[in-house]
């Protein structure tokens, strides 16, 4: 008789869930005992693994042996409180169980019908989110503007660098996209090279303006607009600012007000990357760092950063979906449905480069309700708090000068 697979059933999902929840318990109670840095050399896996996959199915328990005596050797301890490379990622039990539940619907959201709640919560939560950033009005769903969950930070630029880019283009010709000039400095993320590099922008018109320590690696304004007159002067196209709050080497902090003023008046796309310090403008006395955003057009951080929500939920927020969807939908005869077509509701897929989209909104929800924002607050504040006692420990060292200061209050 021949035989056919009989997929695991929910009996089996809660037998072999429970073993795995224990595991991770396990791991997390003691990840302090690893390196953090795993200390394999490369290709280790190849010569511990066999070179093709089981012909029969095993046990889970076989499995969970390898993955600790196999593949924990080779993994770094981004959650270890030991880890203190790159940036934090800091994930929360609250985050992990939301990540559990969008696994277990597994649905693929990328349009309103295609399952709705997902949509709708995404909009709910950005706009909660978007509110305790005290973002202006125009980013919020309630007028033309709204925010989505991209994977990435660097997906974030890259879609409103696209939306930014086809705007002008509309008005000053297809055949100029070898004149457009986009503008950050030599401390903003990569990401706005990469976004160039993919949206067409010539290498050569992504100007990345000098910063110093005289202005605590932020960007000049005057720098900003010798530049742009000069790329006019020459027949150029500025179309494109990204100023950063909290850049990835320095911290830096961009003047937002200033650059802002500056990018609207010359009909420049202004986003504003918070990918990482973002967070702790959830704290009235951190907010000063994002003033400005107002003059911004896309505003971006990443919860999974300092946010306590599990990887990847990169916030962004527009105040014109229009320029996004004009640049990134498609409307092929098998995504055509009744709510679309009656332009009554959100559909994702066109705020963003993929069709397909998971059920991220869950995680960040759960966050916010399984925390609170009161406690959320208190938990960057003692990050904070933390860095300024390290930055006491540093100051009082004579072995070490500190040059910028630690987040001040306003
Ligand atoms: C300021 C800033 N922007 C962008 C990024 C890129 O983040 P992502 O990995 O989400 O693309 C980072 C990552 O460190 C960052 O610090």
């Amino acid at each position: 008789m021949e035989r056919e697979l009989r997929p695991m059933d929910a009996e089996q999902l809660r037998e072999h869930a429970h073993k795995m929840v224990d595991f991770i318990a396990d791991y997390y109670k003691t990840i302090e005992n690893f390196p953090v840095l795993s200390q394999v050399e490369p290709g280790y896996l190849q010569k511990l693994l066999p070179d093709s996959a089981p012909n029969q199915p095993e046990g889970l328990q076989n499995v969970l042996d390898d993955v600790k005596s196999k593949i924990l050797p080779g993994v770094t301890h981004w959650q270890s409180p030991n880890y203190f490379a790159y940036y934090p990622s800091n994930s929360s039990i609250a985050g992990f169980l939301g990540e559990m539940l969008s696994a277990g619907i597994n649905m693929v959201g990328f349009s309103w019908i295609t399952s709705p709640a997902a949509t709708e919560l995404e909009i709910i939560v950005l706009d909660w989110l978007g509110k305790m950033l005290k973002l202006p009005e125009e980013f919020l769903s309630s007028g033309q503007g709204g925010g989505v969950i991209q994977g990435t930070a660097s997906e974030a630029v890259l879609v409103v660098l696209l939306a930014a880019r086809d705007k002008v283009l509309r008005r000053v010709g297809k055949d100029s996209l070898k004149k457009l000039v986009a503008y950050g400095s030599d401390q903003t993320h990569s990401a706005l090279q990469k976004a160039c590099q993919i949206a067409g922008v010539h290498p050569e018109n992504c100007r990345l303006l000098k910063t110093d320590s005289s202005r605590s690696y932020a960007i000049s304004p005057d720098l900003l607009c010798e530049a742009i007159s000069h790329d006019i002067s020459v027949g150029l196209i500025p179309f494109f600012l990204c100023a950063t709050v909290g850049t990835t080497s320095s911290t830096a902090v961009d003047p937002l007000l200033a650059l802002g003023k500056i990018a609207k008046s010359n009909g420049i796309w202004f986003h504003v990357d918070a990918a990482y310090a973002g967070s702790a403008c959830i704290c009235p006395e951190y907010r000063c760092y994002i003033d400005g955003v107002e003059e911004a057009d896309s505003f971006n951080m990443n919860a999974h950063k300092w946010f306590l929500t599990n990887f990847d939920c990169s916030a962004l927020w527009v105040k014109d979906r229009n320029a996004l969807i004009q640049s990134l939908s498609t409307n092929p005869e098998f995504l055509k449905n009744k709510a679309s077509q009656a332009n009554m509701v959100v559909d994702y897929k066109d705020w963003q480069i993929p069709l397909g989209r998971r059920f991220r909104s869950l995680k960040l929800w759960m966050v916010l309700r399984l925390y609170g924002v009161e406690n959320l607050q208190c938990y960057i504040r003692n990050h904070i708090n933390l860095a300024k006692y390290f930055e006491g420990l540093v100051a009082g060292d004579t072995r070490f000068e500190t040059t910028m200061k630690i987040m001040a209050t306003n």
